[in-house]
């Protein structure tokens, strides 16, 4: 691996101190997170972020944040934040020449689809996800030889290499809106089973469907949702459509994660359960103090390797560059833009 260290920026590992100066320049963003983030832990979180909101600046360089990325990347550093479909069409519309993807790999790699010439970095390589690595090209193509015909769908959760061999992306935001779009009887869905089972519950097209799964949402059980229920009495229950189909039906509400958030702004239900990664309630709560948060948590294992350090580390030294082999870039892009394309053309409709 090829790391770059430029002069004109302060060695990354050295003691970042907790001045009097960073405590007045960051309390501001402290007021906005401080029901989520206890007033011990700012001292550390401090001096990253104001290194990090000065290096972005001299960097000509912007930073996305997905909805799953902790509170202090999330509200402290974050241009852009959204679900994996906001962050695609934001990518698609940056004029900043660096883009910073706080996410997981295929989310940056889906960014350097859209902006080839541009400079994305992920802070961490290993910032993977069960999804993307549940299925291959190969297997794609062996798909297309059983089912000749039949157009593939693939979610973005997957890598560069999948989505070439694919007619199209779609998000957990718009599935539903993608499958139809293609105006065939049958589709090839893949990797997530669970979404997939969910499109086809909505829709009368036939969906093919491979037997990858979210080791986050495949953990939430239908039991977990009653426990819940009987415990805080009105809660409402919102869950990602990547979890298991008997913790969907026993959901109030199914949706993306940037779904989910928009639920809450426009509900604002006295009591929620957001049945998705930890670190979303956090995020969504700092917006809304006075909702009730019922927090049952399971980690994104792959997300929270984003770290601030790591961050400016990334900015410091430039690193970790994607890149995407050119004749799998040309094909992925084109899956991702006719995905992008039925957004713009048919409006925001679809799973949430
Ligand atoms: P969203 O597109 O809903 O943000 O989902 C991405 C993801 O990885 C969920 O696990
Ligand atoms: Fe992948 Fe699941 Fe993590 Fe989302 S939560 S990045 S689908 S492993």
């Amino acid at each position: 691996m090829n790391v770059r260290q430029s002069d004109d920026f302060p060695a990354t590992d050295a003691h970042l101190a907790y001045t009097p100066e960073i405590a007045r320049s960051t309390a501001p963003i402290y007021e906005r997170v401080r029901g989520v983030i206890p007033e011990i832990e700012w001292p550390v979180h401090a001096p990253y972020v104001a290194a990090i909101n000065e290096l972005k600046r001299k960097r000509n360089a912007i930073i996305l944040a997905h909805n799953y990325q902790t509170p202090e990347i999330f509200h402290g550093v974050a241009d852009l934040t959204g679900d994996s479909l906001a962050l695609a069409r934001q990518a698609a519309n940056t004029s900043a020449q660096v883009i910073v993807v706080c996410g997981v790999h295929f989310m940056a790699e889906t960014a350097k689809l859209i902006n080839p010439e541009k400079t994305v970095l992920i802070p961490d390589l290993e910032a993977g996800c069960s999804l993307a690595a549940s299925i291959t090209a190969d297997d794609v193509r062996l798909l297309r030889e059983r089912y000749p015909e039949v157009p593939v769908v693939s979610y973005v959760n997957t890598s560069a290499a999948v989505k070439a061999e694919s007619d199209i992306c779609c998000t957990s935001a718009n599935a539903l809106e993608v499958v139809e779009s293609l105006e065939t009887d049958r589709v090839i869905f893949l990797p997530d089973e669970y979404l997939g089972r969910y499109v086809a519950s909505q829709t009368n097209v036939e969906i093919i469907l491979w037997r990858g799964h979210c080791e986050v949402h495949e953990r939430f059980t239908a039991d977990e949702l009653h426990v819940f229920r009987r415990q805080y009495p009105g809660v409402e229950i919102l869950a990602h459509p990547e979890c298991p189909p008997d913790v969907l039906a026993e959901a109030d509400f199914v949706g993306s994660t940037s779904g989910m958030i928009r639920y809450v702004g426009e509900s604002r239900p006295r009591r929620v359960v957001m049945v998705t990664e930890c670190s979303m309630s956090d995020n969504v709560a700092v917006e809304y103090p006075d909702v009730e948060f019922v927090r049952p948590c399971n980690l994104c294992p792959h997300m929270k390797r984003i770290t601030l350090p790591k961050i400016l580390h990334s900015l410091a030294t430039m690193t970790y560059g994607v890149e995407v082999e050119p004749d799998v870039a040309g094909r992925a892009r084109r899956a991702v833009e006719r995905m992008l394309a039925v957004g713009k053309k048919a409006g925001s409709r679809g799973v949430a």
